[in-house]
């Protein structure tokens, strides 16, 4: 690269959050973690009137840098819970929350509001402002956290209005295009302080079958192109596994399988074969506990016999 000079007090302000004084840059690749986000033995529980629910047990997952990563599991799981997590929203009850090696948990206000500008982060129906432009919308986070003039946010924007194929929408409002579109300018808003790691909560909600093969071949593709870490929570199976780099499915509290999806998908588990291959009963129980099907419907005091419906069967592949 002509005129190029090596200073090391550059990538040192470029990289602010790892202030390791005496290290090359090399070095400094090298003390890197391969992962970006870290759970160590973490433990969740939100408290309760009648006593703290705990939702993850003693969990421990790490997220690779550079990749893709899903995080799947029945609703109510906990997998927002773990993205609040990361985030900071939440703490965790005991265990490490690590974002680049930092315990998020640990962090002063100003901290963790330095920690959260390095993330992304996109809920289901990633919200437009309805009286904004597509524009607008996207150029919100950098009028709000950047002193940037308006000739480099109007370049940014359109930059990343680009990259999710809307370069052309930006005059358009909310109501003037459609929901995959929406999603697309939501992305581009949440790529635009060019965050390290996106975070996404089920990105592929209510999206017919051709916008949810484009969000997600876009969440792949971005991720490659920007360099980022994508965590993508979604319950649609082929989609994700065929975009990602790593797995994770949480189950019962704990961690099920976290591997590459070929892995997930040949795991012999049992709670994972009923995840992937969308059983209805299995470790995982379909029915909320109560009494025998038998004794609610009077079976058993009529001696056993009578018309009264049986107990739903399994669809497929019952329990043993
Ligand atoms: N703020 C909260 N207070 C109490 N319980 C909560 C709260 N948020 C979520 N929960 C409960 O925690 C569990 C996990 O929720 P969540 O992380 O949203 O699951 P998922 O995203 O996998 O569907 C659910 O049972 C939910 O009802
Ligand atoms: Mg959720």
């Amino acid at each position: 690269m002509p005129g190029f000079k090596y200073d090391k007090s550059r990538i040192i302000r470029a990289y602010p959050h790892s202030s390791r004084r005496s290290a090359g840059f090399l070095s400094f690749m090298a003390e890197q973690s391969s992962s970006l986000v870290e759970f160590k033995q973490v433990t969740f529980a939100y408290p309760g009137a009648k006593g703290d629910r705990v939702i993850l047990k003693d969990i421990s997952l790490s997220v690779p840098r550079g990749k893709v990563t899903a995080l799947m599991g029945a609703s109510g799981g906990g997998k927002t819970t773990v993205l609040r997590l990361i985030g900071g929203q939440q703490k965790a009850t005991s265990g490490d929350v690590l974002f680049d090696a930092q315990n998020v948990g640990g962090l002063g206000q100003t901290e963790l509001y330095a920690a959260r500008r390095r993330m992304g982060m996109l809920f289901q129906f990633g919200a437009l402002f309805t009286d904004l432009s597509v524009f607008d919308n996207v150029a919100f986070p950098l009028r709000e956290h950047t002193r940037l003039g308006p000739e480099l946010i109007r370049d940014i924007v359109l930059m990343k209005l680009d990259a999710v194929g809307l370069r052309g929408a930006r005059e358009l409002m909310p109501s003037e295009i459609s929901g995959g579109m929406a999603r697309r300018v939501a992305l581009a808003r949440a790529i635009v302080l060019d965050p390290e790691l996106i975070m996404y909560d089920e990105p592929f909600a209510g999206l017919d079958p051709i916008s949810l093969g484009t969000a997600a071949q876009l969440i792949r593709q971005l991720n490659d192109t920007l360099g980022i870490t994508s965590i993508v929570v979604s319950h649609d199976l082929e989609e994700t596994f065929r975009i990602a780099d790593k797995v994770i499915i949480l189950a019962n509290g704990g961690i099920a399988a976290q591997g590459t999806p070929d892995e997930v998908r040949n795991s012999k588990d049992p709670l994972v074969h009923q995840f992937v291959n969308a059983l209805s009963e299995g470790p995982v129980e379909f029915h909320y506990p109560g009494p025998d099907a038998e004794a609610d419907y009077g079976l058993l005091s009529r001696g056993g016999q009578s018309a009264a419906p049986k107990a739903q069967q399994p669809l497929k592949g019952g329990r043993p």
